[in-house]
């Protein structure tokens, strides 16, 4: 494992951004896995991605214009439609003929669902239409038109592998967490046991109870029980379901490049009456990433040095497990087989 920048894996589609963020007839850039990346909405609503770099003469295609339909070069005019293809070369004399469907600027596939917009960055070589991911996963009890009720999101100066193993490390959250709100300091650290067993593209923190006591899972119903999964390419999903609600929380990382990672942090509920406390929820999710964010700024001043790193027993299983899911996903790629999940079903035991 490289210190500072990660292997970014490839047939597997990524968060790109909340589906708001793209209104109807716009288009940004964005930098994504070290690409250039024009996201957009068409007349129609129809989300579409394409590789942000005009084939004439590479100025990204994004300092042009959109009118819903074509995007247009600042350069010199070239039309593109959504799905890449030129259909317009302003110079061209009536004497000449191009054919423009041969030139494109590249697409990629891209998809909305549940209130994000989902990017597929295929393998070298792979046909978008036999990807290894045919598609984003989706969340449960949540419609495909539903959105989040609260989504934040932060830049990490850190590669994906830190920021994941950051993600499913149980045991610094008495140290870095620490609020008034929260946890004050990490002298009362319990012994904790939990069941794990393999799950699609990962691990899964087997379904369990939560404690019936606690207030904040009271509004939930009766018989609250959590389950969280972590899964490739950054992605962990954790589902508490009661008798009479549901809450999603999902946080995505996608690097930006192999040493950058935006970071988002996303939930779903179908209790309305969170609504109104939108604000405050989405500030103390904001103070929590941040303390997480902050933590891989001091770290990447040792990072630099390129140290001899350690994952141990059992408190960095899961982290080793996320490595050995990256390798085999690349070497299944790499010799053209199916993915075959190394995770075993474990009972992993910790303080925090
Ligand atoms: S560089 Fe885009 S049209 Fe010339
Ligand atoms: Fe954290």
């Amino acid at each position: 494992m490289d210190k500072l920048q990660a292997d970014l894996l490839r047939g597997l589609w990524y968060v790109a951004c909340p589906d708001r963020e793209i209104k109807k007839g716009a288009m940004t850039g964005k930098k994504l896995m070290g690409e250039l990346v024009l996201l957009g909405r068409d007349e129609n609503g129809k989300v579409f991605a394409l590789r942000d770099i005009c084939p004439h003469r590479g100025i990204p295609l994004r300092h042009g214009w959109f009118d819903g339909k074509h995007v247009q070069c600042c350069y010199h005019g070239w039309k593109f439609d959504t799905d890449g293809t030129c259909v317009d070369i302003p110079s061209t004399h009536e004497y000449q003929t191009i054919d423009y469907s041969r030139i494109t600027c590249g697409a990629y596939p891209a998809i909305e669902q549940q209130g994000l917009i989902w990017v597929y960055f295929a393998a070298n070589g792979e046909k978008p239409e036999d990807g290894r991911q045919p598609h984003p996963p989706m969340l449960p009890d949540f419609a495909v038109d539903s959105a989040p009720t609260v989504d934040i999101m932060q830049p990490f100066v850190c590669s994906v592998d830190h920021a994941a193993l950051g993600l499913m490390d149980p045991t610094h959250a008495a140290f870095v967490h620490t609020s008034w709100w929260f946890k004050k300091n990490a002298t009362k650290l319990r012994a904790k046991e939990k069941q794990f067993e393999p799950a699609d593209l990962g691990w899964a923190m087997v379904r369990h109870t939560l404690p019936p006591q606690n207030i904040a899972y009271k509004v939930l119903g009766d018989d609250v029980t959590t389950e969280i999964r972590y899964a490739l390419p950054g992605l962990r999903i954790e589902h508490i379901k009661g008798s009479k609600h549901s809450v999603v929380g999902l946080t995505t990382i996608t690097p930006v490049t192999p040493d950058e990672t935006e970071v988002r942090q996303l939930f779903w509920t179908t209790m309305d009456w969170v609504k109104p406390l939108k604000p405050l929820v989405k500030h103390l999710m904001n103070v929590f990433l941040n303390q997480d964010r902050e933590v891989v700024i001091q770290q990447r001043e040792g990072l630099e040095f390129n140290p001899k790193l350690m994952l141990i027993n059992d408190a960095d299983t899961q982290g080793r497990w996320w490595m050995q899911l990256k390798r085999e996903w690349d070497k299944s790629q790499a010799e053209n087989r199916p993915f075959e999940n190394p995770v075993q079903a474990k009972t992993l035991r910790w303080m925090s």
